[in-house]
């Protein structure tokens, strides 16, 4: 069953202040960062001092506790203006979600107060050169050395690598095992042997940085085995994405009303045929399906977001994430593009801010899984659904049990003896 969609006055709170730091710290900066490829630290320090890390850091570790609806509209005003942005605050969670969901007392004593302090950044390392649908298919691996992990081999498109402090990093441990391969370790950065070699350059989401990871005969400590059982890895990355995926899905949605409200106002400003081309129809329609499609991306996140809240982990969660991520990033898509339209010449130009919006929208269709990946995780639930539907099962004739009735058979011998 659905939840309720129900906004706390701390949620609407954060999302004011979110807004506020948008508007000063990084709409005016936006193209700046762009350009020169470089990450915003003005506004991820006006994010920290705000408290806008403690959003999804549980109460009791420092933070809000304030849950996945209020994450998503966190990162919805900060994607609204610049979806980069967006990424920067939102992949936090992402790399935090491992130790929320997964890790010890201990654990989450250690790390969450200082995340949620923002005095440091988190990275999540799943992805591989070969391996990124595939998430089971890592090469990357831990080995037991006495007190330590040994960590050997490379991690590609790490979101925020380099500006991060901690990063959960997904390595085989058991190469034996089909379903308990996989562990997940925290490193943190400046331990010898980790590197940051290659700093990827991006089409779009420029201002945060995304590498590839290096790590040669890197030693950590047992206890940054997240939940301190080896196996649990997979589970933790499939988990923490069913958490994180709703937050994607307010970048994209932010996203396209960033754009949108750009193309409202080029619309009212630009003249053609001795009229503001917001009063020739076809800008009209475009105008208002890009309205309509936004907003109801914008409330299936919520609907996932307040679902995930109220239900915690599990098919449900997972399902509706995935539908909110895929839904949402394709409307962004879609919107950034007829943002572009609306502008015409212009739009293509970097003169022009619309540019970059449709740049950084491509990466919400791949990113934190592809649309295929999000659709074939929503077919499983689905085809599993099914199996409670099988009373309907009863209106559905067999095809080997389909005869003529009477009526049909009279026709068809009619028909047959008609002479032509
Ligand atoms: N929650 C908990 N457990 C789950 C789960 C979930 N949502 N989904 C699967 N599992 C468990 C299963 O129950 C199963 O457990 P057992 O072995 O005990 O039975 C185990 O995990 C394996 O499940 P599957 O057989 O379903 O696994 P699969 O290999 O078929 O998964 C897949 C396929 C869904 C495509 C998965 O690999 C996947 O989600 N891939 C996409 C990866 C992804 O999103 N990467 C993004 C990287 S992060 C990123 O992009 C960040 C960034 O830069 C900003």
């Amino acid at each position: 069953m659905p939840h309720d969609i129900v906004f706390s006055e701390q949620a609407n709170e954060l999302a004011d202040i979110a807004r506020e730091i948008a508007d000063k710290h990084v709409r005016p900066l936006a193209a700046k960062y762009d350009k020169a490829q470089e990450y915003n630290h003005e506004a991820a320090k006006a994010v920290a001092e705000a408290g806008l890390f403690k959003t999804f850091v549980p109460k009791e570790y420092g933070g809000h506790g304030a849950g996945v609806l209020a994450l998503a509209r966190v990162t919805e005003e900060l994607a609204r203006a610049d979806s980069g942005f967006g990424v920067a605050f939102a992949v936090n969670a992402l790399g935090s979600f491992p130790i929320i969901l997964g890790g010890t007392e201990e654990q989450k004593q250690e790390w969450l107060p200082q995340i949620a302090r923002g005095e440091k950044f988190v990275a999540f390392c799943l992805s591989e050169k070969f391996a990124g649908s595939d998430a089971q298919g890592l090469s990357v691996t831990a080995v037991e050395d006495g007190d330590e992990y040994v960590i050997c081999g490379e991690k590609k498109w790490t979101t925020n690598g380099g500006v991060a402090d901690f990063y959960s990093v997904f390595c085989v441990t058991d190469p034996t095992s089909k379903s308990r391969r996989i562990s997940a370790i925290v490193v943190e950065k400046g331990t010898p042997g980790f590197e940051v070699k290659k700093v990827e350059d991006k089409m779009g989401i420029r201002c945060v940085p995304v590498v590839e990871t290096h790590f040669d005969n890197v030693r950590v400590p047992k206890a940054n085995l997240i939940g301190g059982r080896p196996g649990m890895g997979f589970k933790h990355a499939m988990m923490t994405l069913d958490y994180a995926r709703p937050g994607v899905a307010a970048q994209a949605m932010g996203a396209a009303q960033g754009a949108l409200d750009l193309a409202n106002v080029y619309a009212n400003r630009r003249k053609q045929f001795g009229a503001p081309i917001s009063s020739h129809q076809m800008v009209q329609q475009m105008l208002a399906d890009m309205a309509i499609e936004t907003t109801a991306a914008r409330w299936l996140v919520y609907s996932a977001a307040a679902q995930i809240d109220g239900q915690g982990p599990g098919p449900e969660a997972s399902k509706v994430a995935a539908m909110a991520k895929c839904y949402a990033s394709d409307v962004a898509v879609k919107v950034a593009t007829d943002a572009v339209q609306v502008f015409g010449g212009y739009g293509f130009m970097e003169d022009y801010p619309i540019a970059k919006f449709f740049r950084d929208a491509k990466i919400l269709q791949i990113y934190e899984g592809t649309n295929q990946v999000q659709r074939l995780v929503i077919a499983r639930h689905l085809i599993r659904e099914a199996a409670d539907l099988a009373h309907l099962g009863e209106y559905i004739p067999e095809e080997s049990q389909l005869t003529y009735g009477p009526a049909e058979e009279a026709e068809v011998v009619a028909n047959h003896n008609t002479p032509t």
